[in-house]
């Protein structure tokens, strides 16, 4: 199953990403993610994002979509994958359609007044990625590895601000896109992550 994984930023979509994907086998891709492994590495990709992604922009269009063309040319991707952070912007999804044929799109519908708490208070494991809140987890390392968490450099409350600027100008209005194709399906995003879970689990399932 083809699948988009849509909601703002800290609404959710990289942990339930986790159940969907050892659900369905399917491959997990974040742009953000692949965005934050090039950053690391300092290759030109990661050059190139990493003063818009420190500003709370998105990276310019060419850019992402590049880089999901050839992601999802990959074998690992013909029998389906979970596109979590990708669209973006209309122009994002209008070259999406070119390349493929999106079957199902959740949206983690989230109240944003109430994010900011929650991204600020993310933390992140430097070595193996796994995501914590220091509201249910508050301890500097991992549970799953020896390493430190930190905070995302892009979790600081100015920089996130400035994401969910940028995601009701340029984001929010895919809802309606995707709506309008008949394959959006929304669920409250403002309950427990178990319960979020199993209402995507649910329209999942649906037809
Ligand atoms: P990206 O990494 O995609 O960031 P984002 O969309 O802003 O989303 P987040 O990863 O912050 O949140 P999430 O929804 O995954 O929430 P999570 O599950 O972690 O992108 C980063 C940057 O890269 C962008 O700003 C942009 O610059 C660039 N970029 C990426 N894709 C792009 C694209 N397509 N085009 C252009 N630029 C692009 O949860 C957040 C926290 O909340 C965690 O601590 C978690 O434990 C907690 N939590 C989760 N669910 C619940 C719940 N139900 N109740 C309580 N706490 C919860
Ligand atoms: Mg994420």
């Amino acid at each position: 199953m083809n699948i988009i994984l849509l909601g703002a930023p800290g609404a959710g979509k990289g942990t339930q990403a986790e159940y969907i994907v050892a659900k369905y086998n399917v491959p997990h891709i974040s742009t953000g993610d692949i965005f934050r492994k090039n950053i690391k590495e300092q290759t030109p990709v990661g050059l190139k994002a990493k003063s818009f992604i420190d500003q709370g922009k998105l990276v310019p269009d060419e850019v992402v979509i590049e880089l999901i063309q050839s992601r999802l040319s990959e074998d690992d991707c013909k029998n389906g994958y979970l596109l979590d952070g990708f669209p973006r912007t209309i122009a994002q999804a209008e070259a999406l359609d070119k390349i493929t044929k999106i079957e199902k799109v959740v949206n983690i519908d989230v109240d944003l007044t109430k994010l900011l708490k929650r991204i600020v208070g993310r933390r992140v494991c430097v070595a193996c990625g796994a995501s914590y809140n220091i509201e249910t987890y508050d301890k500097p390392d991992c549970a799953k590895c020896p390493s430190q968490l930190i905070q995302r450099p892009d979790d600081k409350e100015e920089t996130v601000r400035a994401r969910l600027e940028v995601y009701q100008n340029q984001t929010a209005p895919l809802i309606e896109y995707y709506r309008a194709k008949g394959v959006l399906k929304s669920v409250d995003g403002m309950q427990t992550i178990s319960e979020v879970c199993s209402r995507v689990e649910k329209v999942l399932e649906q037809a």
